[in-house]
């Protein structure tokens, strides 16, 4: 078990199509799995996908935090998705912030859809399949997105809306 490094927008692993993982029940990918989770929390943030700790796979974990109002996106806790799919449902999106552990210190506003069905295997091999709205589904394109090689500024259509998360903080208050 430890902490990962993480990779930062610039290293061409963050660029890559991530290869599917054979065996998810393999020792070495429960292993990454939880240093994952761990790097995860400790960083902290909501979503961590392999590649950002220079491993090209399809896994990604996530957790949905409470303090939202919206009863169709309750909270959720730390999530395994290995060898992910992502369907959006309609042709609602949505511009919301997002901030990235490989881009520090930014937050941007990004286009999303608004509702998906997603599926994804853990290290048991048991299959979560999703219909989710909000933040949920936000944080699950986004991180569906790192195994495609695609960082949020590649989603960006309103530059005006990218800065360092203080300046924006400030500029709130
Ligand atoms: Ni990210």
């Amino acid at each position: 078990m430890g902490l990962l490094k993480i990779a930062r927008m610039g290293h061409p692993v963050l660029l890559k199509k991530c290869d599917e993982v054979p065996d998810p029940g393999a020792p070495e990918i429960r292993r990454l799995v939880a240093d994952m989770i761990e790097t995860m929390e400790d960083a902290p943030g909501v979503g961590l996908a392999a590649p950002q700790v220079y491993q090209p796979l399809r896994i990604f974990v996530f957790r949905v935090p409470g303090g939202r109002e919206d009863p169709e996106d309750p909270p959720l806790g730390n999530t395994v998705m290995i060898n992910p799919t992502v369907e959006l449902i309609g042709d609602e999106r949505a511009l919301a912030w997002e901030g990235c552990l490989s881009i520090p210190d930014l937050r941007a506003a990004v286009p999303r859809a608004t509702r998906i069905r997603y599926t994804g295997v853990d290290c048991d091999g048991n299959l979560t399949e999703r219909e989710v709205t909000g933040f949920h589904a936000r944080i699950v394109q986004h991180e569906f997105d790192h195994l495609n090689g695609i960082l949020y500024p590649m989603r960006m259509t309103d530059f005006r809306f990218f800065g360092f998360t203080d300046e924006l903080d400030r500029a709130k208050s």
